[in-house]
């Protein structure tokens, strides 16, 4: 299937790569359009499928709309450049298409991660050999259908639905230019190795994280709890930037908790489809038992449980959302990534502690901070070593901002300008040109 995939977008790179700008960014608006007006039905698939709160899926689809519109907007403003080098060439550079670009998705976001990846790819006039998640597939498959509806040509976006080893054969493709990929940092690297062991295809990778999330005294607390419970309970905690490690500065930790734990106690758990609903069910046996693992090792390792730390007695992959408290710096639970509804939160007294603590983590992808001190808060989100830092909010996307990691987070960025970056590559132009006006001068 990958290999009629692959075929299939190579045909179509031929007249997709020489379109008119404008035709492909055109299409894409159609896309766009088309996706709100079914917004209703592709929440309600997402959710069924992942398992999330609806609320939040429509969340989910209004974005994805927004991001192809986005990505639609570019396709007829990417430009090359010339240089004068004034030596009697004429030199410009192009930003060429790619060709058939291998893209493989998590199952945490479906739809906004195929927008996130068919948008740029479309846009720079290259072709799509894509791979769902083995638990998510439907949501992709509709609205690529409505890519079809609204004329973008058959072969464009191909679609599989398959398990790991189909994103390996994509992997390793020798005809497959690039590979853009979202999920573990393990599968991450296995994925960099097919690629540097098959056609060194480039590789674009956005992967797992442990974000700190900052609480300084002078911080509005209203906001920060709030905003701190958002950041790790959103989604279910199935966010590659969950705000998971909380930082307390020590004159505000007591109160911050105790606040953070009446907003998780009230988070209305249950039926997706409930419009109350915030934290719906997680995605699979498989990740409900990854977390209830950790919260054992949690509890094992020596950490308080604030709240929560079960799962809950009902039908369905239900997590009460736990907070641990009294954490250090060599647990496990303060080490690696649970994808889950569980915060650890630990004390710290200076700017300069809290800094090293935040950087203590192979990961960089994301990082809040509360202050109400602006001067604090620019040096701290200059220190941290992430890909993205909000300041008195947390997991602020937008379209055209650009995402993605530090250190073992991943590689390349995606959304925004720089999201286009990964899908052209640049070709350099050199002509010989007479007469040689350039040697009068010398
Ligand atoms: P995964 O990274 O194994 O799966 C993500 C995608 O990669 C899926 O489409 C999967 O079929 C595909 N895949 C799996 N093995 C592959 C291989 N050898 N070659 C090519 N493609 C392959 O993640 P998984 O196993 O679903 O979840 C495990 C953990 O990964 C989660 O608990 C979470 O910590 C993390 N994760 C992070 C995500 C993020 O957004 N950064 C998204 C999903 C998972
Ligand atoms: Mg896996």
């Amino acid at each position: 299937d990958v290999e009629k995939a692959v075929v299939a977008a190579e045909e179509a790179f031929k007249t997709w790569s020489l379109a008119e700008p404008s035709y492909r960014g055109n299409l894409m608006l159609k896309l766009a359009d088309k996706i709100e007006a079914n917004a209703e039905l592709l929440a309600s698939i997402e959710s069924n499928d992942n398992g999330k709160a609806l609320a939040l899926a429509r969340g989910d689809v209004a974005l994805v709309a927004k991001v192809i519109r986005y990505y639609g907007g570019w396709a007829d403003k990417i430009y090359g450049t010339t240089i004068d080098t004034n030596d009697g060439f004429f030199t410009y550079t192009r930003r060429e298409p790619l060709g058939v670009c291998g893209q493989i998705i998590p199952w945490n976001f479906p739809l906004l991660m195929w927008s996130w990846k068919i948008g740029p790819a479309l846009a720079t006039g290259n072709t799509i050999v894509m791979k769902t998640a083995e638990s998510t597939p439907l949501s992709a498959l509709v609205a690529s259908e409505y890519a079809k509806d609204v004329g973008i040509p058959p072969g464009v976006i191909n679609i599989l639905s398959g398990y790991g080893p189909t994103g390996a054969q994509i992997a390793k493709h020798m005809r497959i230019k690039k590979v853009a990929f979202t999920g573990s940092t393990a599968t991450g690297r296995k994925i960099m190795e097919m690629a540097a062991g098959s056609n060194l295809k480039k590789v674009t990778l956005e992967l797992g994280g442990k974000s700190p999330h900052i609480i300084f005294n002078d911080a509005d607390l209203d906001t920060a709890v709030d905003v701190a419970s958002l950041g790790i309970f959103y989604n279910s905690g199935e966010v590659c930037s969950a705000g998971s490690r909380l930082y307390v500065q020590e004159e505000v930790y007591d109160e911050v908790i105790e606040r953070l734990k009446a907003k998780a106690e009230a988070i209305p758990v249950g039926d997706p489809f409930n419009l109350e609903t915030f934290q719906g069910a997680q995605t699979s046996k498989q990740q409900l038992d990854k977390i209830l693992g950790y919260i054992k090792v949690g509890k094992e390792e020596g950490a308080r449980v604030v709240t929560g730390g079960e799962r809950l007695d009902r039908p369905g992959y239900f997590v009460a959302p736990t907070i641990f408290a009294d954490v250090n710096e060599n647990m496990r639970i303060v080490k690696e990534e649970i994808f889950g509804p569980v915060i650890t939160a630990t004390k710290f007294k200076t700017v300069d502690e809290v800094v090293k603590l935040a950087n203590n983590t192979e990961y960089g992808l994301g990082a809040g901070l509360h202050t109400t001190d602006i001067n604090k808060a620019i040096d701290v989100s200059n220190k941290i070593h992430s890909g993205s830092v909000w300041v008195n909010t947390y997991n602020a996307f937008h379209e055209s901002v650009p995402f993605g990691g530090f250190n073992q987070s991943g590689m390349g960025r995606e959304m925004g300008q720089q999201g286009l970056d990964n899908y052209t590559q640049v070709k350099a132009v050199r002509m010989k040109i007479e007469p040689k006006h350039w040697l009068a001068l010398i």
